[in-house]
């Protein structure tokens, strides 16, 4: 099929990069010249696993072009995919203005005998006001349906989520969109679900917004954990051996980040406001997520008394490893209450040259940012800390405090290291260690002699 994706952020490259892999022939659009100017040079303006490789097969399979006219790429399309950005607005609305027009620009062209698709995540019932709003064109501008086709792609691992989805969402009103983007994916073993446009849009916030409140739960389950002695990888593990629960997104950290999670919360609240309808739930799982950089700062003033003249070390500054976004990045409020505490902060992230926060020192080496720290924090459990050398931390660091905030390292694990090197190691619902002992309080006194100033 000739399949036109309007919108190159990393849902509509992935999507037009995975469509043309399926054998579509595929026409990228987007504004911005510069990103198709890229993208047209065999350049990449995003990361994602696997998509360099894709793109460049599709490209010597001459199946994939990229354009900023946006007349032909609709002209020549069966399928037309609109997947533009919808970012949250102040009051937590999502911003459509990109996507209506777009919708008005496709509106002026002939659109019998096209599907329209928006892929975008988009408040419930946007979709039917686009349907609404097509019928009202001449008849030959009318297409066939318009479908809603939500993406469940994490960031890292879209393109391998494009190809195994757990499921398809369609949510059309007509026969012939169904079989029509069951002929798009035929190529994907996956269960389709088929509803209307309104369930098929929730379904996208529900989810999201669902996974959230799984990580604020077994935070909050941790931070009980931690004060009863219990181990949250291990309590995770025996709920999530219950199907009904599932063992993933039990992760417990320093919250979650990204451009979807906080926005897709934010989206559903102001949706429940407006049709008067209470979802404490999620200003609770809120709440919770706001809450977790805080609870890294009490950690290290319960060892530290206090932040103020201290030198912090913050390893990973992006909202997860395998992405260079730092979108509501849980290090952006840490290393602000480090420095509103009055702390020196020094970080580093192996795929962030630039960081938003003024007065974080940004090092090119991990052991750079650790150098005469009082606390190494670890945001981001990128694969390349898990062979950081504790004999070199230990002698670097002015103290020798480390706070897993990914709970990136075995307990056991850095209860050796933390033996053989004196180090206090705390993490995420899991007992602190001084020197290789488990404590369930911060240092007893008769410990402290061994962390005096370095
Ligand atoms: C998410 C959804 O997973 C995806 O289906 C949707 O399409 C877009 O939003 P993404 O935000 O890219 O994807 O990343 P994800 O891997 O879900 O992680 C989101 C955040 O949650 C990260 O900050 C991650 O560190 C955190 N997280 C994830 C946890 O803290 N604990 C977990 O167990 C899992």
């Amino acid at each position: 099929m000739k399949v036109t994706v309007i919108g190159t952020g990393y849902v509509g490259l992935v999507t037009g990069a995975c469509l043309a892999n399926l054998g579509h022939q595929v026409i990228c659009a987007d504004i911005s010249v510069e990103k198709i100017a890229t993208l047209a040079s065999g350049g990449l303006p995003i990361w994602e696993m696997g998509l360099e490789g894709l793109l460049e097969e599709a490209r010597n399979r001459q199946r994939i072009r990229f354009t900023t006219h946006i007349d032909f790429a609709i002209e020549e399309a069966d399928v037309l995919f609109i997947a533009v950005g919808t970012p949250s607005q102040a009051n937590g609305d999502a911003d459509l203005s990109h996507l209506w027009s777009v919708i008005n620009e496709i509106a002026t062209y002939k659109l019998t005998n096209k599907l329209l698709v928006v892929k975008s995540t988009v408040p419930v019932g946007t979709t039917d006001a686009i349907d609404v709003f097509l019928q009202h064109l001449p008849p030959d501008h009318r297409p066939i349906d318009v479908v809603h086709n939500p993406e469940f792609l994490r960031q890292g691992n879209a393109v391998h989520d494009f190809f195994h989805p757990d499921r398809i969402v369609i949510g059309c009103a007509s026969e012939t969109a169904r079989n029509i983007m069951h002929t798009l994916y035929k190529e994907i073993s996956a269960p389709f679900h088929f509803c209307n446009r309104c369930s098929a849009e929730l379904i996208k916030y529900a989810s999201n917004v669902f996974l959230a409140m799984k990580i604020s739960y077994i935070n909050i389950i941790a931070d009980l954990g931690e004060r009863l002695g219990a181990n949250i990888e291990d309590v995770a593990k025996g709920m999530g051996l219950d199907k009904r629960i599932g063992a993933s997104f039990l992760q417990a950290g320093i919250g979650y980040g990204g451009s979807c999670f906080p926005k897709d919360i934010k989206a559903l609240k102001t949706l429940g406001l407006k049709m008067e309808c209470e979802l404490p739930l999620l200003d609770s799982t809120e709440a919770i997520n706001n809450n977790r950089p805080r609870t890294i700062i009490n950690k290290a003033k319960k060892y530290l008394g206090t932040l103020k003249g201290k030198k912090i070390g913050m390893l990973g500054l992006t909202f997860k490893p395998m992405t260079d976004d730092i979108r509501e990045a849980p290090s952006l409020a840490v290393s602000r209450l480090c420095l509103a505490e009055g702390a020196a902060v020094h970080a580093y992230d192996p795929l962030i040259s630039t960081y938003p926060v003024q007065g974080v020192t940004l090092h090119r080496d991990m052991y750079l940012a650790a150098d005469a720290c009082d606390a190494m924090f670890i945001l981001t459990e990128w694969e390349e800390f898990r062979h950081l050398d504790w004999s070199i931390i230990s002698k670097m660091l002015h103290f020798p405090l480390i706070i897993d905030g990914r709970n990136m390292f075995s307990w056991e694990y850095m209860r050796q290291q933390a033996k053989e090197y004196d180090l206090i190691y705390l993490s995420v619902g899991r007992s602190p260690i001084c020197a290789g002992e488990a404590v369930t309080e911060s240092c007893p006194e008769n410990q402290r002699h061994l962390f005096s100033s370095r």
